[in-house]
């Protein structure tokens, strides 16, 4: 005997070790169930259920097979229902029996047929942990981590995985239809201030260190340079960040980079994998709409950052509602003038019903909800409130033309109105209405919306090159602080400006917009992309006169260089491929599609990572712990 639980000893043979294979699945045979009425079968997988008594006549349990479908298994025969009673849910069982017809359960399960067992062999046994957790099993979500892999037999998430898989499939076959062409980049590359923060690799060379690439980048433009024409890649990536239901410090990105090729050549490549993606694998196909609002079959929309932020206040706006925000500047003038000179309102139409006593989210007052400022948010309870709601924004903007506002909001009992300002060129993102209708969205989820499609996707464009640094401060503050002399990139360094705004790279690089563009679904930024600087004198400008990277050479020389002789133009785009797959399958959260996640705190549950090591091991590193 090899090994076995100990109370169950005497139900482990040498078929556990040399064992018998399945016949069939559960699916085959339902597919085709009268074929089988009376065969002989083999099924292979685990006890997902069994009663909790099992009387000595007749036995039975449920079987999950390796494809995730569901049959029942019967006995009378007494040696098999005492296996049947001595089982632990999980077990891992190989049946053989004959197929039988149950007509009496057939609506209530959905299940048609009985397995009668003939011969049953337990592959390996599970312990008692696993009917624990039994009752999870219809919430999977709340499976303690360190246990995912009871996690993923579920069928929820075996769905998940594959619908991962045939995704990365359908992409990687649309590429390759396109004529890219698939390479692996290192893991271990360089240290290079690309955004967020690194993991760092040690070596055992003294003060030299690999760093885990951000994304493939850098090497994807030197791939550029090295003649290949379309590059993809299904690259993992690493970010030291903050982690959020959509954000792992590692993750997968559909890469990809064409040469002599511009934004409108990627955005048609990407657009058309992500379309087919959700035809064959979604649910339903993505829609987007037209300049009037409409949802329309055809590409999707294009809207620049200046509209989707003076509209939905925010630069990923979930166009699956109609809630719109408004600049009444035309008849307000916005107290602080000089920093936020536009006023605007938000305002829910019939919100609340009319004469009840109005039930309002707290999230939407809820100050900690909001980055920096809370908008004015006044509920149009009764008539005086349709006539003086104005004075309670008197703190922020000075009315001078009540009655054109008032009758171009043409406010009702039920209604909410939040109101606010901000500057014209802003860099808050969202801005406190665009951050009150996130929240209005997501707590009204069947109000104002478009149309019952579920999926809205557009193009996002014409983003700011630069953006002042944001001082950070322990403290909350009014709204955020920017340091104008200190500009960063708003995606990364390697992105071209617009050639319309080319002298503003001298003159004035805050008004400089960059030829990005992101592809959001739903509220989410699914991914991004730019044309690239291929020109080296610019790249090397915006190194040091705009970014005030004091030795770009270090920290770029290899792809200074590279740009230099003789480079094509390119461009290219990253899909957020975790994002993707979550979005695919209707999940909130990307670690539902993801095999091992990390927690909150970037800890593997399962393995136990990060851990320590030892002061003999981290000495090769030439590192000491901190005392
Ligand atoms: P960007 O940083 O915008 O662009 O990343 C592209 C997409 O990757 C996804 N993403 C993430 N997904 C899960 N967890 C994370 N921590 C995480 N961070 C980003 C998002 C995002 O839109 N090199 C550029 C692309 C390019 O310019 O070609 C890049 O990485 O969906």
């Amino acid at each position: 005997m090899l090994r076995c639980a100990t109370n169950r000893k005497h139900i482990l043979t040498i078929d556990s070790v040399d064992f018998p294979k399945h016949t069939h699945t559960i699916q085959s045979i339902s597919n085709d169930v009268e074929r089988y009425w009376g065969k002989e079968v083999t099924l292979s997988g685990w006890i997902d259920k069994k009663p909790k008594k099992i009387s000595k006549n007749i036995a039975f349990a449920t079987l999950r097979d390796f494809e995730g479908n569901f049959t029942q298994i019967v006995t009378t025969d007494p040696e098999f229902a005492s296996k049947l009673r001595s089982s632990q849910v999980e077990d891992c069982v190989s049946i053989k029996g004959i197929i039988e017809n149950r007509p009496s359960r057939n609506e209530t399960d959905g299940i048609r047929w009985d397995l009668k067992i003939q011969d049953y062999t337990l592959l390996n046994s599970s312990d008692i942990l696993a009917s624990q957790l039994e009752s999870l099993k219809s919430s999977p979500n709340s499976f303690p981590q360190q246990h995912r892999y009871l996690q993923l037999r579920l069928p929820f998430f075996q769905n998940a995985l594959k619908s991962r898989a045939k995704a990365s499939q359908i992409i990687r076959d649309n590429l390759n239809s396109l004529s890219f062409t698939e390479v692996e980049t290192p893991l271990l590359f360089k240290s290079t201030p690309e955004g967020a923060r690194e993991f760092l690799v040690p070596t055992r060379k003294e003060s030299s260190f690999y760093a885990l690439p951000q994304s493939p980048q850098q090497y994807k433009q030197l791939l550029m340079a090295s003649g290949v024409k379309n590059y993809f890649q299904i690259a993992k990536c690493f970010r030291d960040e903050d982690l959020r239901a959509d954000r792992q410090p590692e993750f997968t990105q559909v890469d990809l980079e064409m040469s002599f090729a511009n934004a409108q050549d990627v955005q048609k490549i990407v657009e058309s994998s992500v379309k087919k993606v959700w035809k064959e694998v979604g649910t339903e196909e993505i829609v987007t709409i037209n300049k009037k609002g409409d949802i329309v079959n055809g590409d999707f929309i294009h809207l620049s950052y200046n509209e989707v932020l003076s509209r939905y206040g925010i630069d990923k706006p979930d166009l699956r509602s109609t809630v719109e925000i408004q600049d009444l500047s035309d008849f307000a003038k916005a107290i602080e003038d000089d920093k936020f000179p536009v006023f605007e309102v938000c305002v829910l139409k019939n919100a609340f019903e009319q004469n009840s006593k109005p039930k309002l989210p707290k999230s939407l007052f809820d100050s900690n909800e909001y980055r920096n400022r809370k908008p004015i948010i006044v509920p149009i309870k009764a008539e005086s409130d349709i006539n003086d709601w104005y004075t309670k924004m008197s703190s922020i903007a000075n009315i001078h033309d009540l009655e054109g506002l008032q009758q171009k909001l043409n406010l009702q009992v039920g209604d909410i109105i939040a109101g606010s300002t901000r500057s014209r060129l802003t860099y808050e993102n969202p801005t406190p209405l665009g951050r009150f209708r996130q929240l209005s969205i997501s707590e009204f989820p069947d109000k104002w919306k478009r149309s019952n499609n579920k999926f809205i996707g557009a193009w996002i464009e014409e983003f700011p090159l630069f953006n002042p640094s944001e001082e950070s401060t322990s403290v909350k503050t009014q709204y955020p602080i920017y340091d104008y002399e200190k500009l960063e990139s708003t995606h990364h360094p390697f992105t071209m400006v617009n050639p319309e705004d080319y002298e503003f790279l001298e003159t004035d690089p805050l008004k400089a917009k960059g030829e990005h563009y992101d592809l959001v679904l739903n509220g989410v930024e699914l991914g991004g992309g730019s044309r690239r600087v291929h020109d080296v004198e610019i790249q090397r400008y915006i190194f040091t006169e705009i970014l005030k990277i004091s030795k770009p050479d270090e920290l770029f020389g290899h792809l200074l260089k590279a740009l230099s002789l003789g480079c094509p133009p390119h461009a290219g785009f990253a899909i957020g491929f975790d994002r993707l797959c979550a979005m695919l399958i209707e999940s909130p959260s990307i670690r539902d599609v993801i095999a091992f996640p990390k927690t909150q705190n970037g800890v593997d549950p399962v393995v136990e990572s990060p851990s320590d090591v030892s002061n003999e091991v981290l000495e090769q590193y030439h590192i000491s712990k901190l005392k």
